[in-house]
């Protein structure tokens, strides 16, 4: 369980986080919603210790991981996966040295990294013909993938993704967040995902919404198009459409 409590982060004058408190159940699929600026994925960051909080607690498992320092901060990264807004491969490496780099940083041997790394690059939806291709000859919804297989080398229990599906048209969108879905099920992991798009509302089990620093709104997704919260009425009545089937 993830558990933020009284949350508070400013740089500078600015404050972004502001008193925010969230739960996050094992094996929940939480969206993430709110406006462009509003601190989600400084929230994201504040939750791996990518940036420290002024204030405040996140509580995974019962542990503060606010309160670690140095190499055992490393804790955070193993139970932890971080799925970057762009899946930020390094365009020098092919998709195999891509996806398998931290095994290979630590030695184990090419072969049986191989078969690691097939069987994610399957378990992602691709064909293991791409592991000798380097990243500018991929599209932006295989891109994803390849950064999708990466980050599930670490068998993380909880997987973060900040923006997946941007600058992708709707049908991407749509495979996309399949997958991330089908990685949730099959993975069995607690799974937080920042979206702008409504397409999400149809695969996440949950919503928060955050507005000026703190969670204004939580709950179950099939409420949210009844719901009489005037920042959720707002935010969907701001999407030109309603529920997709
Ligand atoms: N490392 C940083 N230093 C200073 N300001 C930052 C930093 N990271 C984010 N911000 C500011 O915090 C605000 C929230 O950013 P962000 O969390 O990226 O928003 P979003 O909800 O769009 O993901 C923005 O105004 C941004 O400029
Ligand atoms: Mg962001």
């Amino acid at each position: 369980m993830i558990e933020i409590k009284n949350l508070q982060k400013s740089f500078g004058p600015k404050k972004i986080t502001r008193g925010l408190n969230l739960e996050v159940q094992d094996r929940e699929f939480i969206a993430i919603i709110g406006r462009s600026g509003e601190g989600k994925s400084v929230l994201l960051k504040q939750i791996i210790g990518l940036i420290k909080p002024d204030a405040g607690q996140v509580i995974i498992d019962g542990e503060d991981v606010t309160k670690l320092k140095g190499a055992e901060q490393q804790k955070i990264f193993t139970k932890c996966g971080y799925v970057f807004q762009f899946a930020a491969l390094l365009d020098s490496l092919t998709v195999f040295e891509n996806v398998g780099i931290t095994m290979l940083e630590n030695d184990i041997p090419p072969e049986q990294v191989k078969l690691k790394v097939i069987e994610r690059i399957q378990s992602v939806g691709l064909k293991p013909d791409v592991l000798d291709k380097y990243p500018s000859e991929l599209s932006g919804g295989m891109r994803k993938r390849v950064g999708l297989a990466r980050t599930l080398m670490l068998n993380p229990k909880i997987l973060i993704y900040d923006e997946p599906t941007t600058g992708l048209d709707p049908i991407t969108v749509r495979r996309i967040h399949e997958l991330i879905k089908k990685t949730h099920d099959e993975q069995q992991t607690t799974t937080l995902v920042i979206s702008h798009d409504i397409d999400i509302f149809n695969y996440a089990d949950s919503v928060a919404m955050l507005f000026e620093g703190k969670v204004v709104y939580k709950g179950p997704t099939k409420d949210i198009w009844d719901s009489d919260n005037p920042y959720i009425y707002q935010f969907i009545r701001g999407l030109s459409k309603g529920p997709i089937d």
